[in-house]
């Protein structure tokens, strides 16, 4: 039994890849030819080259659509995989649950024949998100926890470039971030539950902030407050690709 085998079960109905999210990974993975996807989920953003997925818990697994990339069920600290397999390996918003993130990544380095993508977040930019910052300091307090810093990865990784991925308003990928511009959402407990910044806290620890929203979004506080943000076509919310060459 993984974290994801009991918060995962709805992650299809709101984690739906972004187009233009997938164009920035497909970028940073330039023209490798065969691609490892670690931490693949439910295969979000794998592309067509994509020769093995690997992941861990079988209720992502069960989700992958048919057609999808082959899938290996194992952990980013024991790829299943031959030193120098694939041209690149990409590992998206998954380094931080991995349980040793030193051997995990030592695992991208020795599978990979040219590069390393990894998407994660920047915890010090991310922890002055709205919603984390006003209403819900838990997911900052567990993030705070396990957040990877991208300059940490960069260092391990070695021969390293760092570029941020800004959300856009319409975001079709629920994570943390995603609703920045439609608060709403997040009094959704579906779309809480695509989130595991939200999902792995109890709800009854949420709900006193939960309902300070609700409140706000009524007596227009947060409109208000944030009237800023609902002309910006994107938002930089923390999200880092970090890219590494061998
Ligand atoms: C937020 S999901 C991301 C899934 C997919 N990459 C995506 O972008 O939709 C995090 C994934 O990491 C997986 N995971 C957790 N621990 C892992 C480990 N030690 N090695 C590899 N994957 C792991 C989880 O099971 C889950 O599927």
């Amino acid at each position: 039994m993984t974290v994801y085998d009991s918060i995962g079960t709805t992650y299809t109905a709101t984690r739906r890849p972004d187009p233009r999210i997938g164009a920035r990974i497909a970028a940073a993975l330039g023209d490798a030819q065969s691609v490892l996807n670690v931490g693949a989920g439910t295969g979000a953003y794998e592309p067509p080259q994509t020769v093995l997925a690997v992941e861990p818990s079988q209720v992502m697994i069960d989700q992958r659509p048919p057609g999808s990339a082959p899938v290996v069920q194992a952990r980013a600290e024991a790829l299943p995989v031959a030193d120098n397999a694939v041209d690149a390996v990409m590992a998206v918003l998954t380094v931080h649950h991995w349980t040793d993130l030193t051997t995990g990544l030592a695992e991208l380095r020795r599978t990979a024949r040219r590069r390393v993508v990894i998407l994660t977040w920047d915890q010090s930019v991310t922890r002055e998100f709205w919603l984390v910052k006003d209403y819900l300091p838990e997911a900052a307090a567990l993030d705070d926890t396990r957040a990877v810093p991208p300059a940490h990865l960069a260092a391990l990784l070695g021969g390293t470039r760092i570029e941020p991925v800004h959300v856009p308003h319409d975001c079709s990928d629920g994570f943390g971030v995603a609703f920045w511009r439609r608060p709403d959402a997040y009094l959704n407990p579906l779309v809480r539950a695509g989130m595991s910044m939200l999902s792995q806290i109890d709800p009854v620890t949420l709900q006193p902030g939960l309902n300070r929203l609700a409140a706000d979004l009524t007596s227009g506080t947060w409109h208000t407050r944030y009237h800023h943000l609902l002309s910006q076509p994107d938002f930089d919310g923390g999200y880092r690709l970090v890219i590494a060459d061998r």
